[in-house]
């Protein structure tokens, strides 16, 4: 497992403080399930939505890894937890197949290529209104995230808070 793909302390501690322990997320991109296991902790109900495929990307930190072994890790650290449902499939398959869902909260942290993002704005359109929005990976190094980020949400929705790569917007418009 490569521990430099999972978010920083600093930034699960944000998430954890942003979100109220009653909150129903959804998690696209678990990996290793750092983030899954402190928002389950919290008391919260997480989807959490991970394909664990094979990565083709030289430049993304997974290129190379076995996810399987990461998705065995994953599987062993949810078992105990009963308020963690997994999807075992891509963002857009999970979109389709989860239109029940009601969601307090999403986090994105999948697919960090322009179409990837595309896709998952799709959850941020059937966030409950005031909802949160988390993007982790808003930096120079994944500028489809970072255009996203900088074109569709700054401005519209109001701004929470920044720690690093990490952002998170209410779901709440601003008012011009
Ligand atoms: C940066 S890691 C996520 C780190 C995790 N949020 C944490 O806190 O440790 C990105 C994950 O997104 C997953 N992923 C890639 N494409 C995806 C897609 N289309 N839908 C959902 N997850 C995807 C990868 O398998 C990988 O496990």
């Amino acid at each position: 497992m490569n521990t430099g793909v999972e978010m920083l302390d600093s930034q699960v501690k944000c998430i954890i403080n942003a979100l109220s322990p009653t909150a129903r997320v959804v998690e696209i991109g678990a990996y290793a399930g750092k983030l899954t296991i402190a928002m389950a902790k919290k008391g919260c109900r997480v989807f959490s939505v991970d394909p664990y495929l094979p990565c083709h990307d030289k430049t993304d930190m997974t290129f190379g890894e076995n996810m399987q072994d990461v998705k065995k890790i994953f599987l062993e650290k949810i078992s105990e937890y009963k308020n963690i449902e997994y999807f075992c499939g891509t963002s857009a398959c999970a979109l389709t197949s989860c239109d029940y869902l009601v969601y307090d909260a999403i986090v994105l942290d999948g697919d960090h290529s322009a179409k990837g993002i595309a896709i998952d704005k799709a959850w941020i359109e059937r966030l409950n209104k005031d909802g949160l929005i988390i993007i982790h990976d808003y930096a120079d190094f994944f500028p489809a995230i970072q255009k996203f980020v900088d074109t569709e949400l700054k401005g519209k929705y109001q701004e929470l808070l920044q720690e690093s790569s990490l952002i998170i917007f209410h779901k709440t418009e601003v008012e011009k």
